[in-house]
């Protein structure tokens, strides 16, 4: 294992103001985003889609790392180009997604386990090969009527370090990404008290399998109340919330956060990090960043629709959302910007 290429690779993650962009969609889940806009379900309409994502003019300047999916980081542009090449030439760093998705956890109705250990050091091995610098591994966990459980808390932290410690085995970063839902009626203290319970038995089985802090990200939800809870907080509580959290449960040897967005509005995504840098942005031990999906990739989707004739105004949407949330990393992003 070289240590110091993994510090190197994760500090160059979270370096400067930059994030990273998730497009590590499943088919499944690409496939749902598409047909909502009536977009062909097919391999070519997302090889499509995810070139359009990656010749945005300038993307690197605000993007660090791409996350693909087992699909995508095997395809190339239509002249020919690897997506891999693409990335690397523009200064972006490839990382792949390698878990295989979440499963009931047997015995705890209602709650999910992430698989993919099963034969993970050979992916491992092959996506360096191909030129992959990091990986990314997502624990789903539910917050509900007497759930999550010790059990469902244990479990997934565990498959999240073992996970961890073979990527850094095979010389790769673990982005590490336990995701508390924003789905139910909770509110924002239950949201802190299972985050903050999740990120303790994630950083204790991370530490019990030797897993080299200054080497991986974390990849966090924010702390936010259920979509459906009556009380809803403003994006400062989010923020002060969020960071409070964080410096409870997380080792300043990490040298990175880097939220995923979760199905929150494309603004409040970055008003959200905007806000926790400028309150904390000082203070806090770990880079504040972003490695959001939806929040940046849906305007575009949205105004691209599958249709050639949309393709410049969606990268202009997609370059709109990095620099935003750039900016958000520098607290300095504001709602006027968001004008047309
Ligand atoms: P969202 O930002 O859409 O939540 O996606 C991030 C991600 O990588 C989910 O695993």
């Amino acid at each position: 294992m070289n240590v110091q290429k993994l510090i190197d690779t994760a500090r160059t993650l979270v370096a400067g103001d930059k994030g990273l962009l998730a497009m590590d969609e499943s088919t499944p889940t690409c496939n749902k985003r598409f047909a909502k806009l009536g977009i062909a379900q097919t391999v070519e309409a997302r090889r499509t889609w995810r070139e359009l994502i990656l010749t945005t003019p300038g993307l690197g300047e605000f993007i660090s790392g791409a996350i693909l999916y087992d699909e995508t980081i095997r395809q190339s542009k239509n002249d020919g180009t690897s997506f891999i090449k693409l990335l690397t030439d523009n200064g972006i760093i490839p990382g792949i997604k390698v878990d295989t998705g979440t499963k009931d956890l047997a015995g705890h109705p209602g709650e999910k386990i992430t698989e993919g250990l099963d034969g993970l050091r050979e992916r491992l091995s092959e996506y360096r090969q191909m030129g992959a610098g990091f990986a990314k591994w997502r624990a789903v966990i539910t917050i509900g009527e007497g759930v999550p459980s010790r059990g469902c808390l244990e479990a997934n932290a565990h498959a999240l370090a073992r996970y961890a410690a073979l990527c850094q085995e095979a010389g790769l970063v673990p982005i590490v990404e336990p995701e508390v839902l924003m789905d139910g009626y909770h509110t924002l203290e239950q949201c802190a008290l299972v985050t903050e319970a999740a990120l303790h038995e994630v950083f204790g089985q991370l530490f019990r399998q030797r897993v080299l802090l200054e080497g991986m990200i974390l990849k966090p939800n924010m702390v936010l109340p259920g979509i459906d809870c009556p009380i809803q907080a403003d994006v400062d509580e989010v923020a002060d919330a969020t960071v409070s959290c964080l410096l409870r449960a997380v080792p300043g040897a990490v040298p990175g956060v880097a939220f995923l967005s979760g199905g929150q509005s494309a603004q409040l995504a970055s008003a959200r990090l905007n806000a926790m840098n400028v309150r904390w942005g000082s203070k806090a031990p770990w880079a504040l960043t972003f490695s959001y999906s939806r929040a940046i990739q849906q305007p575009a989707l949205d105004t691209w629709k599958g249709r050639e004739i949309n393709g410049a105004a969606a990268q202009k949407a997609l370059y709109h959302r990095a620099k935003c949330n750039s900016l958000a990393r520098r607290g300095e992003y504001r709602e006027e910007m968001e004008k047309p």
